[in-house]
């Protein structure tokens, strides 16, 4: 899957939303606006949203897939349409598109549904609007719509610094599985920071390429996700999920993503981390449970 299929020749403009992975998240600090300043390695899972856009006469949205009823309702307050919205009106223009999302991605996840939503909607509609942006202009458009945006626009492996709008490339990374598992809760992100307590952690970005995966899980190792303990203390049952994807054969690293609740497991077998979702979800058929392949 890749982020930007491009235009077909009906008109239709097609763009993946993948699935963002905190590999690593270290809280470094807060302003004073209580927003966190963070440290994080994020990559990409070749799993997600989908959306569609098509030249129209008025701004609608349609939904569809399994997580559809979670952002049926939203109205306004969806991302996708506040994004359309924000982008014409930095352009000056009145929004005409016809947009249809296939959600398949849990909401309020740790895995930056919303925002690979708002950033797929920000380069799908640049391209049917015919805009050109400033990248500048670009991430500032996305930050003001959530602090993953920005990254989301990026859509491959990156240094997140600031409060997700300080992106730097990250070293490449050898090809690997992950193995995505959320277990039945959402987890609010604000909640989550605010019980977040104890010492700032140091900024320690991955800066040296990995010849493979065990060099990848070594370096990941030495590093960690500091919102892992707040949403413990809020969801207990990450805990299990952590344990789970832990025991799972084969499996080289168990962490949590972002502020939660989505874990992650690491593998360098594909085999393995099929089998280990298998047994994970028949297990727990209330949890989401799916392996994916790392975007490299
Ligand atoms: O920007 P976004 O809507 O994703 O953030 C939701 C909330 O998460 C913020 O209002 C803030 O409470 C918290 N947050 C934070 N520091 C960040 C990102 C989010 O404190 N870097």
């Amino acid at each position: 899957m890749t982020p930007y299929d491009g235009a077909a020749p009906d008109g239709v403009v097609t763009v993946a939303a993948p699935a963002k992975v905190n590999l690593t998240l270290h809280v470094v600090g807060r302003r004073d606006d209580g927003y966190h300043l963070l440290d994080s390695l994020v990559a990409f899972a070749d799993v997600g949203d989908l959306l569609t856009f098509r030249a129209a006469d008025d701004l609608t949205l349609t939904v569809d897939g399994p997580f559809a009823d979670q952002v049926r309702d939203l109205g306004e307050a969806n991302l996708v349409l506040r994004a359309a919205r924000a982008l014409a009106a930095k352009a000056g223009i009145v929004p005409k598109a016809a947009i249809h999302l296939t959600k398949g991605l849990p909401v309020a996840s740790g895995i930056g549904g919303g925002s690979a939503d708002a950033a797929a909607t920000l380069i799908g509609l640049m391209e049917l609007w015919q805009l050109e942006l400033l990248p500048s202009d670009l991430i500032e458009l996305g930050l003001a719509l959530g602090a993953d945006v920005p990254v989301c626009l990026r859509g491959r492996a990156t240094l997140v610094g600031g409060i997700g709008d300080v992106l730097n490339p990250a070293p490449n990374l050898p090809p690997c599985w992950l193995l995505l598992v959320r277990p039945g809760v959402p987890l609010s992100t604000p909640a989550v920071f605010k019980a977040r307590d104890g010492e700032f952690s140091s900024a320690y970005p991955l800066t040296k390429r990995p010849a493979d995966v065990q060099e990848l899980v070594g370096a990941l190792k030495i590093r960690r996700n500091d919102l892992t303990d707040a949403a413990l203390s809020l969801a207990p049952v990450v805990g299990e999920a952590l344990a789970a994807i832990e025991a799972a054969p084969g499996c080289l690293l168990s962490r949590m993503s972002g502020s939660g609740a989505t874990c992650f497991g690491l593998f360098a077998d594909e085999a393995e981390a099929r089998a280990a979702a298998d047994s994970i979800a028949s297990a727990h058929p209330d949890w989401w449970v799916v392996p994916a392949s790392l975007i490299s």
